[in-house]
């Protein structure tokens, strides 16, 4: 139920602290370590080469998925969209293990690659937000996303609890294999918990930032790099299912190489910059557009801001930023949709689970 809330994706954009929490314990044994069901550990340390599949929302989870895969559990990572996968397959690895990232568990097209991948011999784990659905039942293992029942068509809490789960099945798969963990888990996501639930308390600044930016505008353009990149995708689809805004997210570096065409007098450009390593040529790509006209609104993470940001993001560990910088642009969204009068919950042509492909 939604309670006061006008809107579930509003109650879900808050409840996200809450999941974040939910998952640490959910994942935590009696000593609280962070501890992943054997069955899957096994399949994952099994595996030479990850697969990811997942569409929409779930598959820009999957993105930064094979970060922390990579990085932390030093296990190679593909990530695929559904239907494209399934038409077109790589050349798979000896030993590939499948992850299906799926809110609902039902979505068609992921499923079309699962029953091709089982015909094959493949293993098959699914995160689910739903324990029972079709993709959890016909794989090998699930994982559980605990991010209780997700009702606005858009997705939020979904995202940032898969990205979660993905982060702690890689750390404990890292730690398996013996690598040093430069920072405890546990401890960071309860700092990323505690940033989420700053930003939903701040409200009133995305909503101005929505109203300055996007109250009347045809299209708007996210840009990001590095993990920002993977998350100023997910914010332009957010943005574009709800408000029917042409929007696109774009790798900072992109730009010039074609996209900076389409930037006139007052074209919204909001830029994340949370990654260290590329704070200067993200922000060196946000002067080339402001330069050619565009409307600049950027976040940033505390410690790398500068002057003149639209906002100042608090600071979690880097690999961690998605996490976070995620929940602005969720709630510029759903200002965006509710300025310029659309149905918030229920978009147009969109159904919650897309159970045809
Ligand atoms: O239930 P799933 O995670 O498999 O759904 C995948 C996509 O259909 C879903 O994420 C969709 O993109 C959302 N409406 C995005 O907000």
């Amino acid at each position: 139920e939604k309670g006061t809330y006008p809107h579930y994706m509003l109650k879900e954009i808050d409840e996200q602290p809450l999941v974040m929490r939910k998952i640490i314990q959910a994942y935590q044994n009696e000593m609280g370590d962070l501890t992943i069901d054997h069955g899957v550990l096994n399949a994952v340390l099994a595996a030479d080469r990850i697969y990811i599949v997942a569409c929409g929302t779930s598959y820009h989870a999957g993105l930064v998925g094979k970060e922390f895969l990579e990085k932390t559990a030093k296990i190679p990572t593909e990530v695929h969209v559904a239907s494209e996968f399934v038409y077109n397959m790589p050349l798979l690895s000896e030993n590939p293990l499948f992850i299906f990232i799926s809110q609902s568990g039902e979505t068609a097209d992921s499923r079309a690659v699962l029953v091709r991948v089982k015909e094959l011999g493949h293993p098959a784990l699914t995160l689910t937000n739903v324990a029972g659905s079709t993709l959890s039942r016909e794989a090998n293992h699930t994982l559980l996303l605990h991010a209780g029942p997700e009702i606005a068509v858009a997705s939020t809490k979904a995202y940032t609890a898969q990205i979660a789960v993905l982060s702690i099945l890689s750390e404990v798969a890292g730690k398996v294999k013996g690598f040093d963990m430069e920072f405890d888990l546990v401890q960071e996501l309860g700092i990323v918990a505690t940033a989420m639930e700053a930003l939903t308390d701040d409200k009133e600044a995305f909503e101005q930032i929505a109203r300055d930016f996007l109250s009347t505008t045809r299209n708007a353009f996210f840009i990001g790099r590095s993990l920002d990149y993977h998350v100023v995708q997910e914010a332009a689809l957010k943005l574009k299912e709800i408000s029917y805004i042409q929007a696109e997210g774009f790798a900072g570096g992109e730009l010039k190489h074609g996209t900076i065409a389409l930037i006139e007098d007052g074209t919204p450009v909001l830029a994340l910059a949370t990654q260290e390593n590329v704070n200067l040529s993200i922000r060196g790509n946000v002067k080339e557009v402001a330069a050619r006209g565009a409307h600049t609104c950027t976040i940033a993470m505390k410690g790398l801001e500068e002057e003149g940001d639209s906002y100042v993001i608090p600071h979690v560990h880097e690999l961690l930023s998605p996490l976070v910088s995620v929940v602005p642009t969720q709630l510029i969204s759903y200002y965006a949709s509710l300025h310029r009068g659309c149905d918030v919950d229920k978009p147009r042509n969109l159904a919650k689970s897309v159970t045809v492909e």
